[in-house]
């Protein structure tokens, strides 16, 4: 179990792999007031990158899960590097069915809630983990703006215009099942671009070094559209957030 080349290649020089920078991310760590000896767990954590910047800058410790061998190894080296690898460790594993051994003070799905089928299930699943009056991050798109149709929509990788909610709807979904946003960090069109832009550059410096490789003719094709739909479509309408919430 892996996850396809591609990704890797375009967010080779990525740390966060979602369209909150890490200066957003850092800010994230500081209002949900982390404090020294608490437990995260991470379910889909990437680069690991919110696990380790939150064990060097606040004492925390946890688990962070992810299917990617190639994030998973930078994840390792990044813990060592900040010298937290005796409070932080990885899974290799399909998160969809993960849950703590020990319940945690935050659990986390930071931009992949399609393991649990959508924001619902994500939720369902992260609470099995936490402790009572624990915190739960969830990373999650929305729509900026009325989407006109399902073109449009599958321009900005959703499905259908019913894929994600807007935000006011996103909110309210939280209260529905029982939740209270308690904090929140966006994404800004800036920290987008940081996510996306950068996908492009490491697209083309890996089709100049591998011009002969498998995946190129169809990495060519998305540098080739990649930047304008950007622009015309995703700049505009897509949001993204990590929310944190609390039960009721
Ligand atoms: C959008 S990235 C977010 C990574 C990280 N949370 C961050 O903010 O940097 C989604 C991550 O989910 C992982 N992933 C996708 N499906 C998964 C699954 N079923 N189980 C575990 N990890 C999965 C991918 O490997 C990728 O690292």
């Amino acid at each position: 179990m892996d996850l396809p080349r591609s990704y890797s290649i375009r967010e080779d020089s990525h740390r966060v792999l979602n369209p909150i920078d890490t200066a957003k991310l850092a800010l994230l760590g500081e209002v949900i007031g982390l404090r020294a000896g608490m437990s995260m767990l991470d379910l889909c954590c990437g680069k690991g990158e919110a696990l380790a910047t939150w064990a060097r800058d606040h004492g925390i410790g946890g688990v962070g899960v992810d299917i990617s061998t190639v994030s998973l190894a930078v994840a390792r080296e990044r813990v060592a590097e900040f010298g937290v690898a005796d409070r932080v460790s990885f899974v290799h594993g399909d998160a969809s069915t993960y849950v703590s051994a020990e319940p945690v003070d935050v659990a986390a799905c930071i931009g992949a809630t399609w393991i649990g089928d959508g924001v619902d299930g994500t939720v369902a699943l992260l609470r099995q983990s936490l402790k009572p009056g624990g915190l739960m991050l969830i990373g999650e798109p929305f729509w900026r703006d009325e989407v006109p149709d399902a073109e449009t929509a599958r321009a900005c990788h959703a499905n259908s215009p019913n894929e994600w909610d807007t935000l006011p709807d996103l909110v309210n979904r939280f209260g529905r099942l029982g939740y209270d946003l308690v904090e929140m960090v966006l994404a800004s069109e800036d920290s987008w671009d940081r996510y996306r832009a950068a996908q492009w550059l490491n697209l083309r410096r890996f089709l100049d070094a591998n011009p002969g490789d498998e995946l190129a003719p169809e990495l060519r094709a998305e540098l080739d559209r990649s930047p304008l739909e950007y622009v015309r479509f995703q700049r505009r309408l897509l949001g993204w957030g990590v929310f944190a919430l609390m039960e009721r």
